[in-house]
């Protein structure tokens, strides 16, 4: 049987790497998978070292922005379906420098639209699928939950970046008929997540018996789901969604950033036989983010309904794999955070 080639954008990143696997490792016989990184800070192959055999897997690394090399990549393998992940991901860094995000989040995806443009001629069953956030639409009082329907509020520069790709991606089904599907997601955790965020951060600053920083009054509120989750719900739509359709997916799961640290020490203490309370002192309340948004929610009714998708991890379990996965993975978060991050976390966190 003939493979279609997916080009998968920012596959070596947290979430693309779990989608990378997942769609290796599913479709053997069916997709030849095509991993475009850059290798930012955020990217890292040892996140794909299972898979980096595999027959139907290619890695390449370079940046979406190049036109040149995202056309020969289009042409060299017939690509078929994008699914695009590649972004700068990280909101305080978006703060710090918001440029990055508009080159690498807006012009990054004008040039896989445009090169999908160029190349999708005649075949009707292309589908270029972006992966977006639920940020775009801006902030939740204490009710209420985001809907597909929602109107476009994004408040940060990477929720801006984000949001501007969304509308190309639409306007570029709108204007020249490409096929494309958009999935706003809440926030995800898991395994190989950078550990800039703040679970895997606060598992890393408890280990090493750091401070422990909680912006704001703590209670800012976010809707978590399991990587593997958002990965099986974007496979999914990919193959059950409509065409020119967004579809949000969201754990109904939300919990104040306090309640997740508080969650993360006594896991922690309690796993390295350290005495109750032992990692609670180390939280330190600091400095809030500008701007920072208050509550996300979700409303996935429509995943729910229309595709079949419920997310299986809960978060008790979610939460204990991801500790245990950190704490066998030191090697791993060392490697990950000797680089550019010692810079970045003092200048973040040390002033
Ligand atoms: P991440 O920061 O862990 O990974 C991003 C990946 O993109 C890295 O591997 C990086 O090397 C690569 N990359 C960055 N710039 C690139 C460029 N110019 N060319 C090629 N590759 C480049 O991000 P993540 O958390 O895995 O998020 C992946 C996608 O999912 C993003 O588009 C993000 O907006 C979206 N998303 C994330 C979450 C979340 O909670 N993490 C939730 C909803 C949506
Ligand atoms: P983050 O993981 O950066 O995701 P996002 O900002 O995209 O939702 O942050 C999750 C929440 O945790 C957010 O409300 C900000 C807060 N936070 C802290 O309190 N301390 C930290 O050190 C970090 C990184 C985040």
């Amino acid at each position: 049987m003939n493979k279609k080639s997916i080009l998968v954008t920012g596959g070596a990143g947290f979430i693309g790497s779990h989608l990378v696997r997942h769609f290796v490792k599913k479709y053997q016989d069916k997709y030849y998978i095509i991993n475009l990184d850059k290798l930012t800070y955020a990217g890292n192959l040892e996140n794909l070292k299972d898979i980096e055999n595999y027959d139907n897997y290619k890695f390449i690394k370079g940046d979406i922005k190049d036109i040149e090399l995202v056309n020969t990549i289009f042409e060299k393998y017939n690509i078929h379906s994008v699914i695009h992940l590649a972004a700068e991901s990280h909101v305080d860094r978006s703060i710090e420098n918001p440029l990055e995000f508009v080159t690498t989040n807006i012009i990054g995806t004008l040039t896989l639209l445009n090169a999908a443009k160029k190349h999708w001629k005649n075949d009707d069953d292309n589908v270029f699928y972006h992966v977006s956030t639920d940020e775009v639409y801006g902030s939740l009082g204490e009710t209420g939950k985001f809907l597909e329907t929602t109107s476009y509020d994004p408040r940060s520069p990477y929720s801006a970046s984000k949001a501007s790709s969304d509308h190309f991606v639409r306007a570029y089904s709108h204007t020249f008929g490409l096929n494309t599907m958009i999935s706003n997601c809440s926030n995800n955790y898991g395994p190989y997540q950078f550990p800039e965020k703040l679970i895997p951060l606060i598992i890393n600053n408890i280990v090493n018996n750091k401070t422990l920083p909680v912006y704001g009054d703590g209670k800012n509120i976010r809707d978590w789901l399991y990587v593997e989750d958002h990965v099986k719900a974007i496979d999914q739509i990919l193959h059950k969604g409509k065409y020119n359709e967004t579809y949000n997916i969201g754990g109904d799961n939300e919990w104040m950033n306090i309640e997740i640290v508080h969650k993360l020490c006594d896991t922690v203490d309690e796993k390295l036989g350290r005495s109750p309370g032992t990692s609670r002192k180390l939280i330190t309340f600091v400095k809030d983010r500008p701007g920072h948004d208050r509550r996300y929610a979700i409303d996935s009714a429509k995943l729910k309904s229309e595709i079949g998708w419920l997310p299986e991890t809960d978060f008790a379990t979610g939460l204990e794999k991801t500790v245990d996965w950190y704490l066998n993975s030191q090697d791993w978060l060392e490697n990950v955070t000797s680089g550019e991050y010692l810079n970045y976390y003092k200048k973040q966190y040390e002033q």
